[in-house]
């Protein structure tokens, strides 16, 4: 809010943390600037325009729809280069073991280990927009061949060797050693990656940096525990915070984060609006309209 008075002191501003949002607020407020739909709200009130700042406009599309008369537009901000960081710094905890190299410094106990390198592993890359080209640029640097699937399977991007329709998916898990979901949530994608494409994979580490409705996640144990996977590296779950009682808290080979691999900024989420306001001032359609029927 401070960023925006500054930037536009001719508009008139209302903040509040996401749950303390009233429906008296957006009774008074044109626009709604935030990334999910706040929780007393039953209607969106006098709110003609909905920014969203975050990536995945989900909260907005389902389980109900925004009013199609409000325009719904969504972050420019990109969360490639963060989410890169995010993938690559698990990537390589798996590979160093760093997790069992930390348990044995605890104990004191000298514990060699044969360490493999990325270089020369590959990537299946569930996912090939923005984020996933980003993560896909990044680890083909390190060396890491990198195979892609997507909605329509077409994608030049230089960083993948090939780019296949989505519904190769069972077909390409087992030749991955990582397989990276940064994908939308919608119904295309809830449950893709199911028991049975577990089942397929050989010993790859999953890393979901997208939405956790793309995994079956009361199946992940059973393909830890088989070793279809070797690990699995979450930032987003069915349900967040992930419950006490689920057991991948507790599961050794699992590494678990709080919604963090991409975080909205200040700058990125008032520039991105501001970039929308100035279009509709001047007549025009935004760059960044969420294309309800794809979903993002
Ligand atoms: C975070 O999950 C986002 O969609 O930006």
């Amino acid at each position: 809010m401070a960023r925006l008075r500054h930037l536009r002191p001719d508009l008139e501003y209302r903040g509040a943390k996401f749950a303390g949002v009233t429906p008296a607020d957006l009774l008074w407020g044109d626009v709604y600037v935030g990334f999910r739909r706040p929780p007393a709200a039953s209607s969106m009130g006098n709110v003609r325009w909905v920014h969203c700042t975050g990536a995945g406009v989900d909260s907005w599309l389902s389980p109900v729809e925004l009013d199609r008369n409000i325009l719904l537009t969504r972050t420019p901000e990109s969360f490639g280069p963060a989410i890169a960081e995010w993938a690559v710094t698990r990537i390589f905890a798996f590979q160093q073991g760093l997790g069992e190299l930390a348990d044995a410094q605890r104990d004191g106990r000298w514990a060699p280990r044969d360490i493999a390198q990325v270089a020369g592993t590959r990537a299946l890359m569930v996912g090939t927009g923005d984020i996933g080209r980003t993560v896909a640029s990044r680890l083909a640097a390190l060396g890491v061949e990198i195979i892609g699937v997507s909605r329509t399977g077409n994608c030049d991007h230089p960083a993948f060797a090939a780019v296949h329709p989505v519904s190769a998916l069972p077909d390409l898990v087992g030749e991955a050693q990582w397989i990276v979901l940064t994908l939308p949530d919608t119904p295309q994608t809830r449950g893709l990656f199911s028991r049975a494409v577990m089942q397929k994979c050989r010993g790859a580490v999953l890393l979901n940096a997208g939405r956790g409705s793309a995994v079956d996640e009361a199946a992940l144990p059973e393909a830890l525990d088989n070793w279809w996977l070797r690990g699995a590296a979450l930032d987003v779950f069915q349900v967040e915070p992930l419950p006490d009682s689920s057991p991948l808290w507790r599961h050794p080979r699992v590494m678990v984060s709080p919604h963090i691999s991409g975080l909205t900024t200040i700058e990125g989420a008032t520039d991105g609006f501001l970039e929308c306001l100035t279009s509709l001032e001047q007549g025009q359609v935004p760059s960044w309209v969420v294309d309800r029927t794809r979903g993002y």
